[in-house]
């Protein structure tokens, strides 16, 4: 090893939650083996929230956790807060883990005269004094260049499929990607299912009003077999279910559906509970209130994932290292 080393006995790691998904930050702190930090937050009557820690993290490596849940802007914003005050708190570094990172699908622009909301918001958390950003499966990859600092790039893929796996014949599988766009993401999953054969659906939207896809037919060999239909995430429900029709319509033998984020806005549970989907399965990215939770919903836990790469970190070592390599 070239270079000056010296041996630093001093470090500390400290993991802060907002009050978006409490569980997962609980479940990641388990998994790291120590407590959150004592943390009072609250919302004034106006609107505006306050927050404070309820000890020193002078000196400290600090990891702050919020993701990006329902009410978005409140929790982006609570997140910001939390950056600001361990910067003013003299942490020695900031790592912002956002396993869902709120905007990323606004990632360019359409059209004249709109913001690229999802660079917007990593410019918002350089501000604030973020170093570094975790988060898992971004809408695409590039966005990892909005941010100026290292962005940790996680996969849940490794759990999702290790799952669906199970629950499949892999020489009758067909991986179908919902759009055009995912058709890599798709390509990786076929991979590690065994190979087999990919399908796209061709879906189209209206750009003027958000949530509004129609799955016009899908482009594959889909007939007799078990399609696995992987996303990014599931906000309404609306593209995944009808990809779902033009699937079973195309003569699909069973359909189970694997996406990261859980976002289930209304009406997204009872369309799925019903869209003829053998299973739905998700990650906790995000929190899923007992009322969003439906017969065939599987919910894996992404707090392992976020653990591992938190240490790695906290570690120098390689978060690469925890996805074959690739990631
Ligand atoms: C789109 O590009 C995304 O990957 C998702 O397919 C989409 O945002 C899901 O939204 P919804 O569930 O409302 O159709």
């Amino acid at each position: 090893m070239t270079g000056l080393v010296t041996v630093d006995t001093e470090k500390r790691l400290v993991l802060v939650s907002g009050r978006a998904h409490p569980e997962l930050a609980e479940d990641v702190a388990a998994e790291l083996g120590i407590q959150l930090v004592p943390t009072a937050a609250y919302d004034f009557a106006n609107g505006e929230i306050y927050t404070r820690f309820g000890e020193s993290v002078r000196g400290c490596d600090a990891f702050v956790l919020q993701s990006h849940a329902s009410p978005i802007n409140k929790w982006i914003m609570e997140h910001l807060l939390m950056v600001d005050a361990l910067r003013r708190a003299s942490v020695k570094t900031i790592t912002v883990v956002a396993p869902f990172l709120g905007y990323a699908r606004q990632d360019k622009k359409h059209r004249g005269r709109e913001p690229i909301s999802a660079r917007l918001v990593c410019d918002l958390f350089a501000t604030a004094g973020a170093d570094r950003i975790v988060s898992v499966d971004l809408h695409t990859s590039q966005i990892q260049g909005f941010f100026s600092g290292p962005v940790d790039h996680l996969w849940a893929q490794p759990i999702l499929v290790e799952y669906v796996r199970s629950r499949v014949d892999v020489s009758n599988v067909t991986v179908v990607s919902p759009d055009a766009g995912r058709i890599r993401v798709a390509e990786q999953w076929a991979d590690k299912l065994g190979g087999g054969p990919l399908a796209f659906v061709h879906k189209t939207r209206d750009i003027r009003s958000p949530n509004k896809a129609v799955a016009n037919r899908v482009v594959g060999d889909v007939e007799g077999r078990t399609c696995v239909l992987v996303d990014d995430l599931i906000d309404t429900g609306g593209t995944i279910v009808e990809a779902v029709r033009v699937l079973l319509a195309a003569g699909a033998k069973d359909v189970i559906v694997a996406a990261t984020h859980g976002v289930l806005s209304d009406p997204a549970s009872e369309r799925l509970q019903s869209c003829g989907a053998r299973e739905v399965v998700i990650t906790d990215t995000l929190p899923i209130p007992d009322e969003h939770k439906f017969d065939n919903l599987t919910v894996l836990s992404i707090a392992p994932t976020l653990a591992r790469a938190i240490r790695e970190v906290f570690d120098d070592g390689s978060v690469t290292s925890l996805f074959d390599g690739n990631a």
